[in-house]
């Protein structure tokens, strides 16, 4: 293992990544020659656009798809197969609707054979965690959007991952609340000091939360540009203009990125 792996978190090594094509048609180029790292308790985020195999990469590094060439090393170790080592809150994370929102957060222990007590007590502290406290008997569809994201959040914070995987989760709510959301996340990782790799479509969020943003291309996606963030933490969630740095970065990401995006001009 060279001094370089065991500083990292995650790396991705040479990665590249094609499905096969329906009937007929020819196998789909995804991702081409991808390499970045994650260094150890980093934030990193992934912007890029939609289909450029943003959630392909997560499912790698959570061994739940095999790259059809390249590595990926979490602790220096090779991803290999399942990776229950690593916190994962994918894209479409779903509460399992015939248990309460406690007994969801549970299951990854369930899972690990945990006693039912140290389970409920590991359980209420990442409940209490994302703010849920006083709806561990609430079923899921009680919770509102935001409370199920949290509760899945909490899913994945209840075996204390060193490196946790983020698909998007605050994608679908509404602005209010994914400031709050970005806020407690920025407290929870400030007291727990995971290494993040977190994916979004949003570049205001890639910015707040990261210390450094990898922006894809178009598939067959390459990077195009890392784009490290110095501003200094805390940082603010509800207040990003307010941040000396912030318009900067932030140019810096979208100039990146504009240019992967076929906007016309208005005439
Ligand atoms: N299991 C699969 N079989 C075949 N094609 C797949 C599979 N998984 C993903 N793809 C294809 O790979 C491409 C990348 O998918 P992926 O979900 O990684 O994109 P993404 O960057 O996360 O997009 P979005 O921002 O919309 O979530 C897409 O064209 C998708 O159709
Ligand atoms: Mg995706």
């Amino acid at each position: 293992m060279t001094d370089h792996d065991t500083q990292s978190a995650l790396s991705f090594r040479a990665i590249r990544q094609s499905f096969p094509g329906l009937a007929g048609e020819p196998p789909l180029p995804v991702l081409n020659d991808i390499s970045f790292e994650v260094p150890r308790g980093k934030f990193v985020s992934v912007i890029g656009p939609s289909g450029c195999g943003k959630s392909t990469l997560l499912q790698m590094a959570a061994g739940l798809l095999k790259q059809t060439a390249g590595q990926v090393f979490h602790n220096g170790i090779l991803v290999s197969d399942v990776n229950r080592t690593i916190g994962f809150v994918p894209q479409q994370a779903q509460l399992l609707p015939w248990k309460t929102m406690i007994e969801n957060v549970e299951f990854p222990l369930l899972l690990r054979g945990v006693k039912a007590a140290e389970r409920r007590a590991r359980a209420q502290q990442a409940v209490d965690k994302v703010d849920l406290t006083g709806f561990e008997g609430h079923y899921p569809y009680q919770l509102s959007g935001g409370m199920q994201k949290r509760a899945s959040i909490a899913r994945m914070l209840v075996y204390k991952p060193d490196t946790i995987l983020m698909d998007e989760p605050f994608g679908a709510l509404d602005a209010q609340t994914r400031m709050v959301m970005q806020h407690d996340l920025q407290t929870m990782l400030a007291a727990e000091g995971a290494s993040v790799l977190f994916v979004t479509h949003d570049i205001t969020e890639a910015v707040m939360l990261s210390d450094s943003v990898v922006v894809m291309s178009r598939r067959p996606a390459r990077i195009l540009a890392e784009v490290p963030i110095d501003l200094p933490r805390p940082r603010d969630m509800f207040e990003p203009h307010a941040i000396p740095g912030f318009a900067e970065a932030y140019d810096r990401v979208w100039s990146v990125f504009r240019s992967e995006l076929k906007v016309r001009r208005a005439a």
